[in-house]
């Protein structure tokens, strides 16, 4: 038996009420058959129930979650299919009603636990984790143009990253290249308007941020796009951490002080 507290409130309505319909299903079966009920109908009706729900909450919850760009969506799919693996094969087929009731009441045991750790510790998070892709107001250097093509910068990685994680689009090659040709386009335009601004300022800094800038042009170049064919996901996922992290450092410690000597 689960109890549906306020601690297992999401607080987006259509998937709270989709977890209390699990939960009261559960209940209602377990309790069904604790009362002697015939297993071979609560068993059929849990199997057909979790997939059901397996297939048309997830979907829900996964769409959800896309819509927000929540960064945690690539674990959820993975524990998502950890769920529909486990009862996908399953089957009561040649079981005398002994061996039934007691794969019945296990998997009841096993579903409960399962949705309490899950919802508890994986969807009660949902929309409250910062995607590391979001332009936040500490990247804000005061100046309106670099802000601007800051933010479209973090775009155009937060746009790589949904492409890494998009397991739906089989080969993604060529769409991986198109980005990461527009980054470096981008970046090469951002760079220049901002050497310029930082020219007209007189600003003292120029000659180090022109060095760093240079480091970045060359860790762009250095990608291997025969490696994005051959990895995808590993080559890239590393790369799009240090780009971002390089990025995200050089705003922070070098580009936030340009400013200061407008
Ligand atoms: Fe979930
Ligand atoms: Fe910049
Ligand atoms: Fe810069």
């Amino acid at each position: 038996m689960i109890k549906f507290t306020d601690d297992f409130l999401t607080g987006i309505d259509l998937i709270d009420n989709e977890h209390r319909q699990l939960i009261s299903m559960l209940n209602e079966i377990n309790d069904r058959m604790l009362d002697g009920a015939d297993v071979r109908t609560e068993g059929m009706k849990l199997l057909n129930g979790l997939r059901d729900y397996a297939a048309r909450h997830f979907a829900d919850e996964e769409s959800y979650m896309e819509s927000i760009s929540d960064p945690e969506l690539a674990g959820q799919k993975k524990a998502h299919r950890a769920f529909v693996d486990r009862i996908e094969h399953m089957n009561f087929i040649g079981m005398n009603d002994e061996t039934m009731t007691t794969a019945v009441l296990d998997l009841l045991d096993y579903m409960s636990r399962w949705l309490m750790h899950h919802i508890l510790g994986s969807d009660t998070l949902i929309g409250k984790t910062v995607s590391p892709f979001a332009f936040t107001d500490k990247y804000k250097t005061g100046i309106e143009l670099i802000d601007s093509e800051h933010q479209k910068l973090f775009d155009i990685m937060a746009r790589v990253d949904a492409l890494i994680h998009n397991d739906e689009l089989y080969d993604r090659f060529d769409q991986i290249v198109g980005l990461i040709n527009e980054l470096n386009d981008y970046t090469h335009f951002h760079f220049n308007d901002e050497e310029k601004l930082m020219e007209e300022y007189h600003y003292s800094g120029l000659e180090a941020q022109k060095k760093a800038h240079r480091i970045f042009y060359d860790e762009l170049d250095r990608i291997d796009l025969d490696q994005v064919d051959d990895d995808q996901e590993a080559y890239l996922e590393d790369l799009l951490k240090y780009l971002m992290n390089w990025l995200s450092g050089h705003i922070l410690g070098m580009d936030k002080k340009i400013h200061d000597e407008r």
